[in-house]
């Protein structure tokens, strides 16, 4: 896959932006990166796109910049000229589709039934946007397109997305990633009330990666005692044991080892919406992922070990 889109998969949101004028462009660019969204889809809705998307190219290199609402081969030549990295149009047109392929930029066009979906697939895409989602089914529409195009195309629902929402889309297998309005709204745009977009960026990003406790993994004072202090732990909660090859499961939220574990006193499980997403987001913090832990099922990381410790426990991820 490009680059460009596969970085867009792992952030995993797009906010979808109208300005006004040029001179919003620089602010509201670092408005995305401080809230944690380095991605900007700005739309040729208004005049002030082209020359938006050039000073954003200059001065914020770091941002994975699309050009939206491309409804032309004129407006993509635009965006292109401008430093667009990417493209979104509405809908599928199969000329400016293969524009863009020309001018080797990353398309994404949209689409909204099986017909369009298979026109698609047919110029070699395999990342495309889901518009209007909610108006044209939604998830619904998703979880039943996922039954003949499964493993074959990703979607990028847009329309209607919102905090009501997300994880509904986020959870759907052939969800790539979500696009919409809701971080960037144009009252806050129009208002320079950057504060406000970067918060909404931020309490997005957090929603979107679905962090919760899974279990904490307590490694043993001594390999004879683990098993004791489980039962024991399971009868002064009234929780289930359960004991398995290399540890036992007092309840689901406590997993005692029965040997030296990974980290020092032991590990916090995370759930995580995507763990691909979560290492994106912790590699903000210089911290990566320990590669021999990673397990893949269906073309997804179920499981990865982060490589840094925190307090003495090792802190493993697991896809929801
Ligand atoms: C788009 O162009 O992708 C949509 O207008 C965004 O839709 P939303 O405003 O409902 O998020």
């Amino acid at each position: 896959m490009n680059e460009v889109l596969e970085k867009l998969g792992r952030i995993g949101l797009v906010p979808v932006i109208k300005l006004n004028s040029p001179e919003e462009a620089l602010p509201l660019g670092k408005a995305l990166i401080a809230g944690g969204i380095p991605v900007a889809e700005v739309t040729f809705r208004t005049d002030a796109a082209a020359e938006s998307i050039k000073i954003l190219a200059k001065e914020c290199p770091e941002l994975i910049l699309g050009a939206g609402t491309v409804l032309t081969t004129e407006q993509a030549d635009a965006a292109a000229e401008a430093g667009a990295k990417y493209i979104v149009t509405p809908g599928f047109n199969p000329h400016v589709v293969a524009h863009c392929q020309q001018l080797g930029l990353p398309v994404t066009p949209g689409v909204s039934s099986p017909s369009q979906v298979e026109q698609a697939l047919e110029m070699g895409l395999n990342v495309i946007k889901f518009f209007p989602a909610e108006q044209s089914g939604g998830v619904a529409m998703l979880k039943a397109l996922n039954g003949p195009y499964g493993g074959k195309v990703s979607f990028i629902p847009t329309g209607g997305v919102g905090p009501k929402n997300l994880i509904d889309y986020l959870s759907c297998p052939n969800v790539f990633a979500v696009g919409g309005s809701w971080m960037v709204p144009s009252d806050a745009v129009k208002a320079g009330d950057w504060g406000r977009i970067e918060a909404l960026c931020h309490e997005a990003r957090l929603l979107s990666l679905g962090f919760s406790l899974l279990h904490v993994g307590i490694n043993p004072q001594c390999e004879c005692c683990a098993l004791d202090e489980a039962r024991m732990f399971a009868a002064m909660l009234g929780m289930s044991f359960k004991e398995g090859n290399s540890s036992a499961f007092v309840g689901k939220s406590f997993e005692f080892m029965k040997a030296q574990g990974r980290g020092e006193k032991g590990h916090i499980a995370i759930e995580t919406l995507s763990v691909e997403r979560a290492l994106e987001w912790f590699s903000g913090f210089g911290i990566g992922v320990v590669e021999e832990t990673i397990k893949r099922k269906d073309g997804h990381i179920t499981v990865a070990y982060l490589d840094r410790e925190v307090a003495g426990f090792a802190v493993h991820l697991n896809r929801k």
